[in-house]
């Protein structure tokens, strides 16, 4: 299986381009209307991916399972529709509502898949 560490943290950096990018162009433009999706693309993106990432390269074993592709999947699908029906909501397009709804149950269950990673991985008898 390909390292799921390497998987995160590629899509981290990529995630910080773009949150990085929709900050400058509201520092230009002067108009902060997409504050939200720019701090969400940033911190569920960038800092949580990476966070996510980081962990699984501390703990080699935890990322061994089908699980922890599942994590991946979930977290990354979760952030990117999430911030995309933020940015509609935010473009004063109301469907982004539902949107943004789904990429959050996503965005969750990546969480509680990862809770459940941590507790069997985690703990001074454990492997890493
Ligand atoms: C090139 C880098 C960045 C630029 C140019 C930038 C620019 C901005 C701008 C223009 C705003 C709107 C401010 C406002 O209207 O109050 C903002 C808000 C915000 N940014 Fe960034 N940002 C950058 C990177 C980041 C990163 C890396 C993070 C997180 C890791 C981040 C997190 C946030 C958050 C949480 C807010 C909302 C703050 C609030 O509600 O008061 N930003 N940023
Ligand atoms: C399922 C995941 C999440 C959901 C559904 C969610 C939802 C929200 C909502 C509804 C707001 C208020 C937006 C508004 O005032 O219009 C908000 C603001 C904020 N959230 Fe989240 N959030 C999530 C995850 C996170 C995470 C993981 C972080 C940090 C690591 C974070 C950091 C923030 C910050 C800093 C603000 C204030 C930003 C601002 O006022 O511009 N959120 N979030």
């Amino acid at each position: 299986m390909d390292n799921i560490s390497g998987k995160f943290i590629r899509v981290a950096v990529i995630f910080a381009l773009v949150g990085m990018a929709l900050g400058i162009k509201m520092a230009i433009s002067g108009v902060h209307d997409q504050t939200q999706a720019h701090a969400h693309i940033n911190l569920l993106g960038w800092v949580t991916m990476m966070l996510y990432g980081l962990f699984y390269r501390s703990h080699e074993n935890a990322g061994q399972s089908r699980l922890a592709l599942a994590h991946f999947w979930l977290s990354t699908l979760g952030a990117i529709v999430i911030n995309v029906g933020v940015y509609l909501i935010y473009s004063d397009v109301p469907e982004g509502d539902p949107v943004a709804a789904v990429g959050s149950i996503a965005t969750i269950l990546g969480m509680a898949t990862f809770a459940v990673i941590v507790f069997k991985n985690t703990g001074s008898d454990k492997p890493r």
